[in-house]
C-alpha cells in the first residue's frame, strides 16, 4: 500500500469542529479549525449540549472549505480519518457521522483514531520521531508521561491523580476572573510579572511519574482568600507567576527523570498547554543543559487540530487497520489500546 495517501481527517472531542487534508502522515495539504471558544467563553467553561450543536453546523462548511483549501475533490481522498476519543461523547459522536457517511458514500476506508496519539503524533507532522521516545501530554483533559518504544507502541506510566494541567490553569484563570480558556491568560501574566508567590510542589511518592495539581489550585485560591479577608490588594502577576513556576518545576523534573530513566533519545512536548512559553522556554533549557533531543510542535499544531489526527491515522493506514462502520464513541478510548498492529 502506498504510504502517500491523502488522509481526510476529522477531529470534534471538544470545542474545535477541525478538517484536514494530509498527505503521507507528514504534510499538511490543508487544515481548517473552527473554534467555538467565543461561545463558550460566557459560560466559563465548554458545555457539551452547545459544543455538539455546533459541530453540527460547522462539520459540512468545514469539511468543504478543507478541500478546498487542499485543490482536492473527494476523488482523491484514499482514506477517511476521525477521531473515536477520548472527548465528550456528543461532539465526538458529530464527527464519527460525518466520517461514517463518507466512508459509505465514497466506498473509503475508514480510521477511528485516538485523540492523544494525535497529540503526540502533531510532533511527526515537523520532526522526525526517534525511539524510544517519552512524550509529556499536556492538555485540557490529560495529564501523562507516555513511553514510546516503537512507532505506534504507547505505555502510559505517569497521568494525573486529580485535574490535567490545562483544567488547573483553566480554573486558576477563573478565579483570578479571566474568561475561558484561562491557560494563556496566565502564561502571559506569569510571563509579565516582576514578583512571584511561592506556592507548593506536588512531587508524590519520589518514585512516581504520577501528577496532582488540585492541592496548587486550593493553594491559590487560599492566597485570593486569604488577600480579599485582609482587604489588600491582590498581586495577580506574583500569584500567576508562583502557580506556573510550580506546574512547571515538576512537570521538567519528572519528564526528564522519564527520559533518562526509561532510556528514551527523544522527548515529545505535546498538547494544548505545550503552547506555554514558560513550559517551552524551561523545557528547551534543561534539554539543551542535558543533551536531551526536544520536540516541540509549533503552536497551532499544539491546540486542538485535525492535521494531528491525519498524522497519527496514517500509522494504521500503513499497518492496514481499518474500522468497521459500525464503530462508536469512546469518550474513554484507551491509548495503550490503540497500538497499531507491528
Ligand atoms: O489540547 P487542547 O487544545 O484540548 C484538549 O484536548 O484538552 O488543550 C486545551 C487546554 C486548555 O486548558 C487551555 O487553557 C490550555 O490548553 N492552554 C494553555 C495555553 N494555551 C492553551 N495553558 C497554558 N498556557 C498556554 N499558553
Ligand atoms: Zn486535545
Amino acid at each position: 500500500m502506498t504510504t502517500n495517501e491523502l488522509l481526510l481527517a476529522i477531529e470534534t472531542s471538544c470545542d474545535e469542529t477541525a478538517v484536514a487534508v494530509v498527505r503521507g502522515g507528514r504534510e499538511i495539504i490543508s487544515s481548517v479549525i473552527a473554534s467555538q471558544i467565543q461561545t463558550h467563553e460566557q459560560f466559563g467553561g465548554v458545555v457539551p449540549e452547545i459544543a455538539s450543536r455546533q459541530h453540527v453546523e460547522s462539520i459540512t462548511l468545514i469539511m468543504e472549505q478543507a478541500l478546498s483549501e487542499a485543490g482536492a475533490t473527494f476523488r482523491d481522498i484514499s482514506a477517511i480519518a476521525v477521531t473515536q476519543g477520548p472527548g465528550l461523547v456528543g461532539a465526538l459522536l458529530v464527527g464519527i457521522v460525518a466520517a461514517k457517511s463518507l466512508s459509505m458514500a465514497l466506498d473509503l476506508p475508514l480510521i477511528a483514531t485516538h485523540h492523544i496519539a494525535g497529540h503526540i503524533y502533531a510532533n511527526q507532522l515537523v520532526h522526525d520521531i526517534v525511539y524510544p521516545s517519552v512524550a509529556l501530554v499536556v492538555s485540557g483533559g490529560h495529564t501523562e508521561l507516555v513511553v514510546l518504544e516503537r512507532e505506534g507502541e504507547f505505555r502510559i506510566i505517569g497521568q494525573t491523580r486529580d485535574d490535567a494541567v490545562g483544567e488547573a490553569y483553566d480554573k486558576v484563570a477563573r478565579a483570578l476572573q479571566f474568561p475561558y480558556p484561562g491557560g494563556p491568560h496566565i502564561d502571559r501574566l506569569a510571563f509579565e510579572a516582576e514578583e512571584e508567590i511561592d506556592l507548593p510542589r506536588s512531587w508524590l511518592e519520589p518514585d512516581s511519574y504520577d501528577f496532582s495539581f488540585s492541592g496548587l489550585k486550593s493553594a491559590v485560591l487560599a492566597v485570593i482568600n486569604q488577600t480579599k479577608m485582609k482587604g489588600e490588594v491582590l498581586n495577580r502577576g506574583a500569584l500567576a507567576r508562583g502557580f506556573q513556576s510550580s506546574v512547571i518545576h515538576v512537570l521538567v523534573e519528572k519528564a526528564l527523570r522519564a527520559v533518562r530513566e526509561q532510556g528514551a533519545r527523544q522527548l515529545l512536548l505535546c498538547g494544548g498547554v505545550a503552547a506555554n512559553k514558560g513550559l517551552r522556554a524551561a523545557l528547551t533549557a534543561r534539554c539543551e543543559a542535558e543533551g536531551v533531543p526536544l520536540l516541540i510542535p509549533p503552536l497551532a499544531l499544539c491546540t486542538d487540530n485535525a492535521a494531528m489526527i491525519g498524522a497519527a491515522a496514517h500509522l494504521k493506514w500503513k499497518s492496514g487497520e481499518f474500522t468497521p462502520l459500525d464503530m462508536k464513541a469512546e469518550p474513554g478510548l484507551s491509548l495503550e489500546n490503540w497500538a497499531v498492529r507491528h
